[in-house]
């Protein structure tokens, strides 16, 4: 029989860890011979590229509609050129950031998450989503110099919220990522063999 693959997300505010951590586990996965890839949002394809030279362009912000279209555009372009072909040859995929993403910034900027979850209904759901919890007010001391709109403390909290709704219905399993790097990444390794233990 084929083995199946799995589909694992990062989620957290900017500069939580999750880039760090995400490829720490793939590290970690693969030391146990699993067969892991590492991948990101925005994609490394057309779509993500465009993205990330037009629409993260801090300065010149477009409307959250257009940012969340745009998002789910290349959402479902990286699941098909990237996540859907890995899976299917039984790779673990872990992705920095996914849908939840959408949700928390566009949501925490006012757009309806019932909307946003509509314009993701073709984005694979992942097996797994892991949100790496990090205060607002540490976050922001670890970006201080970055001059970004996502970096005020307000806007952190605001999308803390929106993930933590998600924590709360149980789609996103917490990691408390306010301590070392080595205590977070043993946690999520821990967290992501005890799923594989299960499926
Ligand atoms: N547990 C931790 N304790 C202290 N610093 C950390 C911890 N985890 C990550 N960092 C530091 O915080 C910074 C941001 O980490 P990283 O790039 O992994 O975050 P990110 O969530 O991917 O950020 P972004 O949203 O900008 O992509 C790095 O300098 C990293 O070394
Ligand atoms: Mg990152």
């Amino acid at each position: 029989m084929k083995k199946r693959g799995v589909f694992i997300c990062i989620e957290g505010l900017d500069t939580s860890g999750k880039t760090t951590h995400a490829r720490r586990l793939v590290r970690n996965l693969r030391k146990r011979g699993f067969d892991a890839i590492y991948t990101t949002e925005p994609s490394r394809g057309k779509i993500g590229r465009f993205v990330r030279k037009h629409i993260l362009q801090r300065k010149k912000r477009v409307p959250s509609v257009v940012e969340a279209l745009f998002f789910a555009l290349d959402r479902v372009d990286h699941v098909e050129k990237r996540i859907k072909p890995a899976l299917e040859e039984g790779k673990i995929v872990v992705s920095d950031r996914y849908v939840y993403s959408s949700l928390a910034y566009q949501g925490a900027a006012g757009l309806d998450l019932k909307w946003i979850e509509e314009i993701n209904r073709l984005a694979l759901p992942p097996n797994l989503a892991i949100y790496i919890d990090v205060p607002p007010e540490v976050v922001v001391e670890r970006i201080k110099r970055k001059k970004s709109v996502m970096e005020r403390l307000e806007t952190q909290r605001r999308v803390r919220e929106v993930y933590m709704k998600f924590v709360e219905n149980g789609r996103l399993v917490p990691v408390n990522g306010n301590r070392t790097k080595d205590e977070v990444a043993k946690d999520i390794l821990a967290v992501v063999l005890d799923f594989l233990k299960k499926v």
